[in-house]
């Protein structure tokens, strides 16, 4: 559905996207991550004609779009993450509004404005002033205005930051709604965990390029594959079933821990099994026999050497404030 190749933007001579790539699938909700000022704004601007790039390819649905922005902009719906003010309008006057900005005016519009209202909850505040609602409603009516000329894309800028517990609860209900009406969703955020149980797929962007993305499942599972298998056997037995280790040559390291034998290597589920054949073979007793569950943070770690979690001092002043202004977890 849409698929960036080798992506560049320069502000003066700093490198925000260096050859970022990112493939969505339809349907798929997408995370996009990274840590603040990896160039997630940046990119989302570029796709929506926003800002122009200078260097790469935009492929939506097969046809390259990156310098016909109005065909972008017919294609995808913004969410942008900073809500401007607007004075003395109701919710309804403005999805009318941004409705007319695309050449959508009437009864019909008026009822489709509605129907947007009542799809991101907020019909009961049809007509309370746009400034009079909370932070939360106005993300929402937000995502009701990227949605007035029906794309088949929606992207999300930051979505959930700043919102409460519950805030988050129905927005995710309001985009598992938007993918099942088959619109395709990438959301960002610099907190992997808030994407990671929403979205089927992920993308982990930092300093401009893409580390790492795929289906969130598939990442998981390789992920769960560099981490040690944990065996632990019956007392007597602990030495023999290391020497028996030892001797697998997918066995890259054999060490003791208490009871558990770490045992780290090269190789899935079939090294995995062949371990605990050679095991039983030679009469040892397994008591117990697993790998921990991977993690997406860790995958990041291991590509990268820095966590996703920790805030990053940011090099410039615009980052400063942005960063300032923001809470992590
Ligand atoms: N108008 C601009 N002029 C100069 N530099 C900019 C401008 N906009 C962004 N940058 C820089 O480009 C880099 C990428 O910024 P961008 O806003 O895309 O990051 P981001 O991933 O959206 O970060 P955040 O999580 O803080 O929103 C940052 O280093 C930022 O300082
Ligand atoms: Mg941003």
């Amino acid at each position: 559905m849409l698929i960036i190749k080798d992506l560049y933007k320069f502000y003066g001579k700093f490198s925000a996207l260096s050859g970022l790539n990112m493939h969505v699938n339809k349907g798929d909700l997408y995370g996009f991550v990274g840590p603040n000022g990896a160039g997630k704004t940046t990119t989302m601007r570029i796709c929506v004609g926003l800002l122009a790039a200078d260097g790469g390819e935009i492929f939506i649905d097969g046809e390259e779009v990156l310098h016909n922005t109005d065909r972008m902009k017919e294609k995808i719906g913004y969410v942008p993450d900073f809500f401007g003010a607007y004075d003395n309008m109701t919710a309804i006057e403005y999805l009318q509004y941004y409705a007319a900005t695309y050449g959508f005016q009437g009864e019909d519009t008026l009822k489709m404005c509605e129907g947007l209202l009542d799809l991101v909850k907020l019909s009961d505040k049809r007509d309370t002033d746009v400034n009079g609602l909370s932070r939360g409603m106005k993300q929402r009516l937000c995502m009701a205005r990227g949605l007035v000329h029906n794309p088949d894309l929606l992207f999300l800028d930051e979505p959930a930051s700043g919102l409460d517990p519950r805030a988050r609860y129905e927005l995710k209900l309001i985009l598992r709604n938007l993918t099942d009406m088959g619109k395709t969703i990438v959301i960002s955020s610099h907190i992997l965990a808030e994407l990671a149980e929403m979205c089927n797929s992920v993308g982990i962007v930092d300093r401009g390029r893409m580390v790492l993305s795929g289906d969130i499942e598939e990442l998981l599972h390789s992920a769960r594959f560099m981490n040690p298998l944990m065996i632990s056997v019956e007392g007597a037995d602990q030495q023999r079933a290391v020497m028996v280790i030892r001797q697998i040559p997918a066995v890259k390291q054999v060490r003791v821990q208490g009871r558990q034998i770490v045992v780290q290597l090269d190789g899935g589920q079939e090294i995995e099994q062949y371990i605990l054949r050679t095991l039983i073979n030679n009469n040892i007793m397994v008591s117990s026999f697993r790998r921990d569950e991977g993690s997406l943070e860790e995958l990041f770690m291991k590509m990268t050497g820095k966590s996703l979690t920790a805030e990053e001092e940011p090099a410039d002043p615009k980052n400063r404030k942005a960063a300032k202004g923001r809470k992590v977890g």
